[in-house]
């Protein structure tokens, strides 16, 4: 049995097409990517080619770190089981979601910065997932903008939204990621103050980047980053700029040195429902938000006329000993299953997660660090062989509990303890 033929066949010439420069040919890339045999081997990868204040950016928590630990735990926790004697001979894990097809249930999460991955890592992401069929999700706090992601051909594309203080300038982004022809909307609502991450400081990283000798040290133990990444933004005029923040707040990606607290934190503390209200006026299309973690707010979101809500503890990067978000999957889904869509993410990195997730009653997942780990090693090409990864190994927990479409996967296929 094999996927999609999105994600097989027809992929591998795709892929081939967008091999990044610094790899000889397109055959070279799928090899050397195809060394990388799961998510770990790919982080493991990762942890090399980046310095280690960008690592440890995309890769840590915040404080102590337990939310961080704690979703692979819940994860590791949920046993499987076997389905006998069932043909699954044509297993499939396509899907579909807002009325539209994917080739599995899974969706690229909103992760600003991920053009310091990779040069243009957002592009490159979106690429990966038009191949893919999935969803590419597009943070505020991006490098990319709005339009330049608009005019990639094929993708599904949501737009990430933090809502700033200034409501206005907020509206105009959601305003523009409508004309961009952007398909849904997430509120991200899960951070209402700064995480305390204390390794960037330790690492002295942060966005905007400030210059530092240790900064400039680690940077200059990984030449290949520097050539790859960030040469060709300074030959192209600077260092990049997060593309949605209006000028001098926020906006470069590196600040002169000592300057660091001359940028402005945008974002609000003070969001309420009221918001959301306003919000599902100006917005026609699927509107979700993302860190509920209570069924009562997952009922508001349905009374408020929410199309989703995504269960979130931010991959561990917030809120620290936050639950994991498929710990309290099952109640909230007793609260809200058929009236809302429900997506989940923090913690998967095999294909065996996913299964567990729609096993206990998630419509569909999102997925952050795995296709950035990709990513920084190869680009497009590095974030696909993730997605495939991640493609193949639910494939593969399918045909163990004896679900030959999505639809099969239920409660009989997990086992709580
Ligand atoms: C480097 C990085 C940046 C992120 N930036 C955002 C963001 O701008 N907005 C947002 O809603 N979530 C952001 N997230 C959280 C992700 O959308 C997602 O909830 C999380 O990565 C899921 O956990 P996983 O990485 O274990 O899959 C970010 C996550 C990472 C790793």
């Amino acid at each position: 049995m094999t996927g999609p033929p999105i994600l097989a066949g027809a992929q591998s010439s795709r892929v081939e097409a967008a091999a990044p420069p610094s790899l000889a040919n397109a055959s070279t890339t799928s090899r050397v990517l195809e060394r990388y045999l799961n998510i770990a081997d790919l982080r493991h990868a990762s942890r090399k080619r980046l310095p280690r204040g960008v690592f440890e950016f995309f890769d840590r928590g915040s404080e102590d770190e337990l939310s961080l630990a704690g979703n692979r735990e819940a994860f590791a926790r949920i046993k499987l089981r076997n389905k006998v004697l069932v043909d699954v001979s044509q297993r499939t894990t396509a899907a579909s979601l807002f009325g539209k097809p994917l080739s599995m249930p899974l969706a690229i999460a909103p992760t600003g910065v991920a053009g310091v991955c990779w040069h243009e890592g957002e592009m490159e992401l979106a690429r990966a997932a038009a191949i893919a069929g999935i969803p590419f999700t597009l943070a505020t706090p991006s490098v990319t903008s709005i339009e330049k992601i608009a005019a990639v051909e094929g993708v599904r594309k949501w737009f990430q939204l933090y809502m700033w203080r200034d409501r206005e300038l907020s509206y105009k982004l959601v305003q523009r990621a409508a004309d961009a022809g952007f398909e849904a909307l997430i509120l991200t609502v899960d951070t209402p103050v700064p995480p305390i991450r204390e390794y960037n400081r330790r690492n002295a990283f942060s966005v905007p980047y400030v210059p530092s000798l240790r900064s400039l040290f680690d940077m200059s133990l990984h030449p290949r980053w520097l050539a790859g990444v960030i040469l060709p933004y300074l030959l192209a005029g600077g260092m990049p700029k997060l593309a949605h923040y209006p000028p001098g707040a926020h906006s470069r990606m590196a600040a002169p040195a000592g300057r660091q607290n001359a940028v402005p934190n945008l974002r609000g503390d003070d969001l309420t429902w009221d918001d959301v209200k306003r919000l599902r006026d100006v917005w026609k299309g699927p509107l979700l938000i993302k860190g509920v973690h209570l069924p009562e707010d997952a009922a508001r979101a349905v009374v408020e006329g929410l199309d989703g809500i995504v269960i979130s503890n931010h991959g561990g990067r917030n809120l620290d000993s936050a639950v994991a978000p498929i710990q309290v999957l099952p109640e909230i889904a007793a609260e809200v299953a058929g009236k809302t869509k429900i997506i989940l993410d923090s913690g998967i990195r095999r294909g065996g997660d996913i299964v567990k997730a729609l096993a206990l009653g998630a419509d569909l997942v999102l997925s952050g660090r795995p296709a950035l780990y990709g990513l920084s090693l190869a680009g497009q090409a590095g974030a696909l062989h993730a997605l495939s990864l991640l493609r193949k190994e639910m494939e593969t927990t399918m045909g163990f509990t004896g679900c030959a479409s999505v639809a099969d996967i239920g409660p009989r296929a997990v086992w709580l303890g």
